[in-house]
């Protein structure tokens, strides 16, 4: 059996198009949507992922505000930044680029972020209001990973889903997600016993670990459906997935490639959240 590729970059095309839709009928009514992304340092990945945000949002016509900070920027300076931006009617999404240099608290810079400017949904409140089944900005990653498994036609009620990871902007809620939709779900972490063999029952498997080939085709269940939010650069200097993609093939049913999977669905859902940002801020 070879699995069905599930086409991350054709569904955040729709998503986007959603997106776009909505932009044109709040600007109609005169509201801009605006996103402001801070970026601070030279990290490589986040300079990539930073310039990707930025077409996106030219893309769904909204307006986008780059903050470069120099690697030297202190934990005070950065707050001020983003105490002007909290201030700033025009500006309707705030999203920190992570990870920060190591003098600044990561938790702290989150913290400071109100919640209805917070589309990333790292805050405390959005997290908060998510575990309790409130309206709130849902985590761009795992809500992305939800949409895709949807759009198999694959029902998330009752199935068995298994989490590899417990990441707070990763693993976490997308285990809490797949919870919300009604699927029993497990989640794998390091100290995880009998790792491979509760892979291997998962209707629907998760992989976030960060490791290149980490899930193995032995450790997927025959027509399951296979997520994969890893990006790993290779020895080859090619971006890979957490999962063996030739291996998980020839046993699942619908698997997510990399490139081309989770990380354009998740710029996708950003832009949804900056949208609804937009749209919630001007009532
Ligand atoms: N770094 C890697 N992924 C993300 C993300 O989804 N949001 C932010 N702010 N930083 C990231």
């Amino acid at each position: 059996m070879s699995a069905t590729r599930i086409d991350g970059t054709a569904l955040a095309a729709q998503v986007k198009a959603e997106a776009a839709a909505e932009v044109k009928e709040l600007v109609s009514r005169g509201i801009h949507p605006c996103l402001a992304v801070i970026l601070v340092g030279e990290d490589p990945a986040s300079q990539v992922y930073v310039r990707g945000k930025a077409r996106d949002c030219a893309e769904c016509g909204i307006e986008s505000r780059v903050i470069r900070l120099p690697e030297s920027t202190t934990q005070a300076q950065l707050l001020d930044r983003i105490g002007e931006l909290a201030a700033d009617e025009s500006v309707h999404g705030i999203l920190v680029q992570l990870p920060l240099p190591r003098q600044i608290d990561e938790a702290a810079i989150i913290d400071a972020i109100p919640p209805e400017k917070d589309v990333d949904g790292f805050s405390p409140v959005n997290v908060g209001r998510m575990q309790t089944g409130q309206p709130c900005f849902l985590p761009c990653t795992p809500a992305g990973c939800i949409r895709m498994i949807q759009s198999t036609g694959v029902s998330i009620d009752g199935k068995r889903a298994v989490v590899v990871g417990r990441s707070n902007i990763v693993g976490k809620p997308a285990a809490l997600l797949l919870l919300e939709h009604n699927a029993t779900v497990t989640i794998c972490h390091s100290h995880t016993q009998n790792l491979a063999e509760i892979c291997a029952g998962a209707d629907i498997l998760v992989a976030a670990v960060g490791r290149q080939g980490f899930i193995t085709g032995e450790m997927v269940k025959p027509g399951a459906v296979v997520i994969d939010v890893g990006i790993n650069r290779g020895a080859d200097g090619k971006l890979h997935g957490d999962v063996d993609f030739a291996a998980a093939s020839e046993k699942a049913a619908f698997i997510t490639p990399v490139p081309g999977g989770v990380g354009p669905m998740t710029r996708a859902m950003l832009m949804k959240n900056t949208v609804q940002a937009a749209a919630r801020q001007a009532k």
